[in-house]
């Protein structure tokens, strides 16, 4: 019976039985608890949220993490591999001379801005926005600006066929710019095949269609779009070519599952727009290579993205000047000014709990600053509903705009427009005080060029005076009572 006790065929232990076949037996049951223990060591399951990717050892019903119900799904994790031993790469020193990276420009001026001036070589970025907003319009556009400067793009779509591209290609004359195309979602497939042939840039659309067959796990999942976004940029470092990974982001905001993947990345841009209006506005929201707050303004036309060079422009109205409750904010945007309409409505409530609704601003800053224009200059809010609104479908995070929306709030509760050809800009302070704010020359500057005369601004700031631009007058106001009489002594509007 060799071949029983050969110790080069232990699985055959368990079934062949030699003279001391009870012996053997018990043997080969300790030897299988063994392996299987060892297994269980190597190969892990876990339960992983598909909301915000945290781990739980067994399933629940709500994620402890974030709290989202029945997001929980199993998936199977490999064993960390140990390194190797000894010296295997070199340390270097911070004060090595660095190089600043170069860059590959589009020539869409507006892209190029919010990317910090064109791509870096070896980085990723990521594009998220709601299904429909153009994203994908957008980077086949920046494809053929980029093969038409005699780049190598390849194009990598997993979500439409090849004619859907071809299509839009076409309604954007762009068939013979010389896009390599691929509609592909296997990731090793996609590296391999452009691992000798390392194209400029890659476009993956999207990393929520993408697999990787190293991950145990349905695609789509956060584990498999993690998987497969750690691929791409593993293949990005290595190879030096650009990668852009196309995000959907879900109705709440966030980029669906990827939000593992913003850390993994070196840029995160968000491309999106008003429901039923034509622009968009393409935002950085973080860039290791560049500004982490630069805006692009696009606008869809029947032939794409056109570029919105004065973006002013696009977000006035011209109704500020005779309706009360709309205020100009001169506001910054990245490195950029941007004037922009506050609209405000205030009407007695009939409800016990006055209503306060906000869009593109902050529901605690209005509720801040309603408490004190009550507080301080005495204006009785309590008991009236507040909306207000950034026209344009813009958000606004700058505390600067407090000025422009306390001046708005006002102006419609005493049913005052404001003084004409006028712009707002300041923060406020819950001792009613207004705190001058970074570049007040930038704002004055643009508010000049749009055709503003007048622009009322925090006291206590030096800057403006020294930067104001001729036909500009400055009204300083140094707290909120000092706005509420310069609004008080203005016209009166309707009966
Ligand atoms: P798309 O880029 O497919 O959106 P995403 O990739 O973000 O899902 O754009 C979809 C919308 O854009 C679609 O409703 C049609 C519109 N569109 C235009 O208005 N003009 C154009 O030239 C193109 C190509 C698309
Ligand atoms: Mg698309």
């Amino acid at each position: 019976m060799k071949s029983a006790t050969s110790p080069d065929e232990p699985a055959k232990r368990a079934t062949i039985r030699g003279p001391a076949g009870k012996r053997e037996e018990v043997e080969a049951g300790k030897e299988a608890k063994e392996t299987k223990e060892k297994r269980m060591a190597k190969i892990r399951t876990s339960f992983v949220c598909q909301t915000c990717g945290a781990v739980a050892p067994r399933w629940q019903g709500r994620c402890d993490a974030c709290g989202s119900w029945n997001s929980l799904v199993e998936e199977t994790i490999g064993a960390p591999t140990h390194g190797g031993k000894g010296r295997i790469f070199a340390l270097s020193d911070l004060a090595a001379p660095t190089v600043a990276p170069p860059r590959i420009t589009t020539g869409i001026g507006e892209f190029d801005r919010v990317t910090g001036g064109g791509f870096v070589p070896g980085s990723v970025l990521l594009l998220g926005g709601e299904p429909g907003i153009g994203k994908s319009t957008l980077l086949i556009q920046v494809c053929g600006a980029l093969a038409r400067r005699r780049q190598r793009i390849v194009y990598i779509s997993g979500e439409e066929a090849i004619d859907q591209v071809r299509l839009r290609a076409e309604r954007l004359g762009l068939t013979e710019a010389g896009i390599e195309f691929a509609a592909e979602t296997k990731v090793e497939d996609i590296v391999a095949t452009l691992r000798d042939d390392v194209p400029a840039l890659l476009v993956i659309d999207s990393i929520q269609t993408m697999w990787t067959q190293t991950v145990e796990a349905a695609p789509g999942t956060v584990t498999q779009v993690r998987g497969a976004a750690q691929a791409l940029i593993r293949y990005a470092k290595t190879t030096g070519a650009s990668v852009i990974l196309v995000g959907h982001v879900t109705k709440d905001g966030q980029i669906a599952g990827p939000r593992v993947v913003e850390h993994m990345v070196d840029a995160v841009t968000s491309f999106d727009g008003e429901g039923g209006r034509d622009f968009r506005i393409l935002r950085a929201l973080k860039n290791r290579f560049g500004p982490g707050n630069e805006i692009g303004v696009f606008e869809m036309t029947g032939r794409g993205l056109a570029e919105v060079g004065n973006p002013s422009a696009l977000f006035l109205s011209g109704h500020a000047e005779s309706t009360p409750g709309i205020a100009v904010f001169a506001g910054i945007e990245g490195t950029r000014p941007l004037l922009t309409e506050i609209e405000a409505l205030t009407a007695p409530s009939p409800l016990g709990m006055p209503r306060r609704a906000v869009v593109g601003w902050d529901q605690n800053r209005l509720a801040m600053v309603i408490a004190v224009l009550e507080a301080r200059a005495g204006l009785r809010l309590g008991q009236h509903d507040v909306f207000l609104n950034i026209a344009g479908g813009l958000r606004i995070n700058e505390p600067a705009a407090d000025l422009a929306a306390a001046a708005a709030l006002v102006s419609s509760f005493t049913g005052r427009s404001l003084p004409a050809h006028s712009v707002f800009f300041g923060e406020i302070g819950l001792s009613g005080a207004i705190r001058p704010v970074p570049h007040s020359a930038t704002r004055l500057k643009e508010a000049a060029k749009l055709g503003f005369t007048r622009a009322i601004v925090p006291s206590a700031s030096q800057e403006p005076r020294e930067a104001r631009p001729e036909n500009m007058t400055l009204k300083a106001c140094s707290d909120v009572a000092d706005l509420v009489a310069l609004i008080a002594g203005g016209r009166r509007e309707g009966p």
